[in-house]
Parts: structure tokens; sequence; C-alpha cells
């Protein structure tokens, strides 16, 4: 079954063959752009791209992600387009399917990239809401593949503040067959709708999924360490949180207590010497610049397969 016309907004959508799928095209990607091989099956294709928050590498792999399949994205900045003076979702997402062949947004509710692809007849890809970050998870699993040949059976342990990263691990980690754990602390765990929806996911796939308090116990056994911002976009900087997540820390205590061929990641921007130490980050574990290149390659497949 074919991938074409569908929206990418939730990684609960698919099928474990589905993801597999869009992981393997990442991979052939990825080979046919180092042997530089034209792979350029979007041409004359437009990507309308609507960004409400910053940006670096969502907003340039998928650029130039376009450029490499021979089509187009256009940059619609949050103040520089009619949704900055009220135009709804809904009606831009009828004009923009008017003129592009797919649309991406980032966005703050999960609720509105939702809507646009309600309005929308051409595909949807969800760059980031406060709720999800699916893309991010695709590019995270081609770059675990990797470096470790595979994913079932494979332990993740998330550890930080809960929030649209480990929620996308949360699933798309599951749907692969790998061992989720969360690790935060109390009042930063997983919230109950994300919970409900990935337990469901890891009955149905017959994996482990975990929530702990303690960073040590949920690190144990990790082939996978995984951390992100205790702030993430949006959301009001609080002594109280950064005192709750500090002992969460990736550092090089954290890191040994784990395999001793764990991998290291972070969806970056790192905000080096909070949730991770540059010690860490620019060591021997970390994968974090692959995964940052890996979304242009897992993002090219995504476009490549639902365009
Ligand atoms: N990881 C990620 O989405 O990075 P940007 O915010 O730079 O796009
Ligand atoms: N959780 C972070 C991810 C940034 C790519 C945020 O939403 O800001």
């Amino acid at each position: 079954m074919s991938l074409k016309g569908r929206n990418f907004v939730d990684l609960a959508d698919f099928e474990r063959f589905e993801l597999r799928q869009v992981l393997d095209t990442a991979h052939d990607l990825k080979r046919k752009q180092k042997r530089e091989e034209p792979h350029e099956v979007l041409k004359g294709k437009s990507l309308a791209m609507i960004f409400m928050k910053s940006s670096t590498r969502t907003r340039v792999s998928f650029e130039v992600g376009m450029t490499q399949l021979g089509g187009h994205a256009l940059y619609l900045e949050p103040g520089g387009t009619q949704l900055g003076r009220g135009e709804t979702i809904g009606d831009t997402a009828q004009v923009l399917s008017r003129y592009c062949d797919v649309i991406m947004a980032r966005v703050y509710g999960h609720d509105e990239v939702v809507d646009l692809a309600k309005h929308a007849s051409v595909p949807v890809i969800n760059g980031l809401s406060d709720f999800l970050h699916p893309c991010q998870i695709m590019a995270d699993m081609q770059t675990i593949e990797e470096h470790k040949g595979n994913l079932e059976g494979l332990k993740i342990s998330y550890v930080g503040d809960s929030n649209n990263v480990s929620n996308s691990i949360m699933q798309g980690c599951t749907i692969m067959g790998m061992e989720v754990t969360i690790g935060s602390p109390k009042g930063y765990t997983p919230s109950d709708s994300i919970m409900k929806r990935a337990t469901a996911l890891s009955k149905r796939y017959k994996t482990k999924l975990k929530v702990v308090n303690d960073p040590v116990e949920a690190v144990k056994d990790a082939d996978v360490i995984y951390t992100d911002t205790f702030f993430s976009m949006g959301q009001e900087k609080s002594k109280e949180k950064e005192d709750a997540l500090m002992p969460f820390q990736v550092n090089k205590t954290l890191v040994e207590k784990a395999k001793s061929d764990v991998i290291v990641m972070h969806c970056l921007p790192a905000h080096r010497d909070e949730e991770l130490t540059s010690e860490v980050m620019d060591g021997p574990h970390s994968v974090v610049f692959d995964q940052a290149e890996n979304r242009l390659h897992a993002q090219k497949a995504i476009l490549a397969l639902i365009v």
C-alpha cells in the first residue's frame, strides 16, 4: 500500500510497515545523495512551509530536501502571511492547496496542524507542535539504525522534561518495537493523553513502556539515552522547573550507568551544560549531529512517499 496523499501529523496514524517504508526510503535516499546519484522525484513540485515558531534544522532541511528532490520550497514566516492578521487556518489551507503540492507547518497548539490537515486538499506534514514532533523521531530512528543496525528490542531512555519530542518517541519507537523508558521528575511526566495513546501502542506491539522518576533507574541497560531542553518553545522559564530537572542532566556519570556502547541523542538546539553537558555532547557516545543530518534524509523520504 502506498503512502501517497497521506498526512504526516502523528506517528500513531501509521502502521509499523509504513514507518519501515519511510526508514528504508530514508536510508536509500541518503546513499543516493552521498553517491551523487540523481533522485529528482519531485520535479516541479512545491512545498509551502508555515513557521509559527523559530527553526534552524527543520527549515533548512526541508528547503534543501525539496531542492535535492527537484522541487521547490517556500518559507512563510510567522508575521509574513495573512494568518498573522486573522485569516483562518482552514482558509489558508484551502488557498495553499491551490498552489502547492504539500504543506509543512510548525505550530503551537497541535489542533492547529490537525485543522490545517482537515482543510487542505494536499498532504500536510507536522514540523513540530506543542504535542508532537514526528519528523524528528523518524530522523532519530534512522540514526539509531545506522549506529545499532536495528531498532526492535533496543531500549531507549528519554530523560528530562516530557514534551513533544518524548511524546513522539513514546509513539514512534514503540511502533517500531523498541523498549521505551521515560525518566522525568514528578510534575514533568508524560500527560495522561499521551500515556493512553502510547500504552495502547505498546500493548498492540507487545513492547515495554515505563515512566520512572529516577534518572539512574531510567538509563539502566539503555542502548540509547535521549534528552531535550528543559523549556520548550513557548514555555515560560522557571527556577522551580530547572531545579526539578537538573538531577536529570545527561552527564558522564549518568551515561556510565547505561550500557557501555550507549549512544546519546538530542534533537537540538541543546542548552549546553543544562540538560546535556558539553563533555557528553562532544564525546564518543554522542550522535547528535548525525541526528541533525538525518532530518534531511528522513524528511526527503516522507516527502517522496506522500507527495
Ligand atoms: N530539532 C529541531 O526541530 O530543530 P529546529 O528547531 O532548529 O528546527
Ligand atoms: N521540545 C523542543 C524541541 C525543539 C526542536 C521545543 O518544542 O522547543
